[in-house]
């Protein structure tokens, strides 16, 4: 290990709590310490509880300028989470000093507890997560896009699999920060059309399929709902198709819907001051369904998957869209507008239906939908609600091993009923001002009908209000993993 020729500015070393006394290379590093490192672990110089990070420089300054000791806590207690949580202080730590180059010594990172595939996709991960950093438009003191230039996983047995796996943790990892950059990017830089000219420069890549619809064909189509929403802007909609095919027919698609309202003023439900302000963050659905198929595209799984994004922003204008209006959706159920910030379901309900349309037998659609979900579950972990028990835990599966919170709400046959109580139209977008998290879902769930569905609120967990271990404030890109786990498990 020590010996290798390539110097790194920095070596990442795991510690566990009851393995001070033996841990790979611990013997290796003692020399360079000149013997003294038990000395340090017993003054608690160097700490192994978990997120408890101790850069110290080499002595000898050759092969490491830099050790970074990764407390990682007792063996029996790790999870995939405090991992995380743990690597991405030493990696926001990494990211304010100097160090640009960094070896990782898988080894001491390992435990009974997790598998070493699963520690080293977790490892590439947190080296991308960690290190992300919004490029802004700051014209001094511009943030540098690349903080690291090499990062490597060193193990002992040279494992392929385990270099494939930290491999695919940093295709998970840069595909959450295209998600991240999505969302972070200002509304008048993202509109619909530049969410458009993303997806097709990203299927190119990817070899996708990519089909995008503009306001004439939405209309030719019926999309009311849709179309509602952006009446009154100036900038013109566009709802988007990706597929990928990993099988030979075209059947067992799951459908991927996600919520790309590229900025959310209310419309004549105006927004307030205050609830206006990070709007731009409206499209964090659309984003991790962008994000989850960019993993998609490079991974390519047996799986056939359609992604769509009905992309518009909610604006007020001449035609902007008044309560009281009823409206015809693609599906041919009409809608009485009782808000006109209750945007995002007008527009999912066209997405999900068009998605139908395409073949998908299983939707999952995610939005930053409510307020409601903000205040009953906070900005950690998002709402789910289904009309499918299996898939919900199917999906819920997917969330436990990318660590992404969730909790169920129900959808009762009085919700329905809520949902259906217009006295002039099929459905309203607005009925009542309690659990409106649960109305949303039971709206959208009209239009998903019977096909298997999974609704994901996100509008507290898609944006950090402050520095959190592996992602700074702002855009945390959350369910991009989640999604793409989910149809890789499938
Ligand atoms: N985009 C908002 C939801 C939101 C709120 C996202 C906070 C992120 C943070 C959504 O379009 C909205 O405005 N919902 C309304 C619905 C209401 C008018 C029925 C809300 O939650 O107030
Ligand atoms: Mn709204
Ligand atoms: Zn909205």
């Amino acid at each position: 290990m020590l010996g290798e020729k390539v110097k790194f500015d920095a070596c990442f070393i795991g510690l566990f709590d009851d393995k001070l006394d033996n841990f790979y290379y611990k013997d290796e590093l003692n020399k360079y310490f000149n013997g003294i490192l038990d000395s340090y672990f017993k003054s608690g110089e160097i700490k192994a509880k978990s997120k408890e990070v101790t850069p110290i420089l080499n002595p000898s300054l050759d092969e490491y300028k830099r050790f970074y000791f990764i407390g990682l806590g007792k063996s029996n207690n790790l999870s995939t989470s405090i991992l995380r949580d743990s690597l991405g202080d030493a990696f926001k730590y990494l990211v304010k000093s100097t160090d640009k180059s960094i070896s990782i010594m898988f080894d001491t990172f390992l435990c009974d507890k997790i598998s070493p595939e699963t520690t080293a996709k977790i490892l590439g991960e947190s080296y991308q997560l960690s290190t992300y950093r919004f490029r802004g438009y700051k014209t001094e003191n511009v943030k540098q896009e690349k903080y690291i230039s090499e990062c490597m996983l060193v193990s002992s047995d040279g494992n392929q699999k385990v270099q494939e796996m930290f491999e695919l943790g940093q295709i998970y990892g840069r595909s959450q920060n295209s998600a991240r950059n999505l969302v972070n990017t200002p509304p008048n830089i993202l509109r619909a059309e530049d969410i458009v000219s993303y997806c097709i420069e990203m299927s190119d890549k990817y070899s996708l399929e990519c089909e995008v619809l503009d306001k004439d064909k939405c209309e030719e189509l019926g999309m009311g709902a849709f179309l509602a929403v952006n009446q009154g802007s100036a900038n013109p909609p566009y709802l988007i198709v990706l597929k990928y095919k990993g099988k030979e027919k075209w059947e067992d698609v799951i459908g991927l819907v996600g919520k790309g309202v590229t900025y959310d003023t209310g419309g004549y439900s105006l927004k307030p001051v205050t609830n206006m302000v990070d709007m731009k963050t409206d499209m964090g659905g659309a984003a991790a369904v962008i994000g989850a198929m960019e993993i998609i595209g490079q991974v390519k799984p047996n799986q056939n998957v359609v992604a769509v994004i009905a992309s518009t922003d909610n604006y007020i204008g001449p035609n902007a869209m008044v309560p009281d209006e009823v409206i015809v959706s693609l599906s041919g159920k009409t809608i009485e507008i009782q808000n006109t910030d209750a945007e995002g379901r007008l527009t999912l309900a066209d997405a999900i239906t068009y998605a139908k349309f395409n073949g998908a037998t299983k939707i999952i659609d995610i939005a930053t939908l409510t307020g409601s979900v903000v205040s009953a579950l906070g900005t950690k972990t998002s709402g789910v609600l289904t009309n499918n028990e299996k898939f919900l835990e199917e999906f819920r599966s997917a969330t436990l091993k990318e660590d992404e919170r969730i909790w169920q709400f129900p959808i009762f046959e009085d919700d329905r009923e809520t949902v259906r109580s217009s006295k002039v139209a099929d459905l309203s977008n607005a009925p009542s001002k309690d659990a409106d998290v649960i109305m949303a879902a039971a709206f959208l769930e009209a239009f998903a009908e019977q096909t298997p569905w999974v609704h994901i609120d996100i509008a507290g967990t898609a944006t950090a209000k402050s520095e959190y271990s592996y992602g700074p404030k702002g855009a945390t890109g959350i369910m991009t993993r989640s999604l793409a786990t989910l149809i890789l498990n499938s």
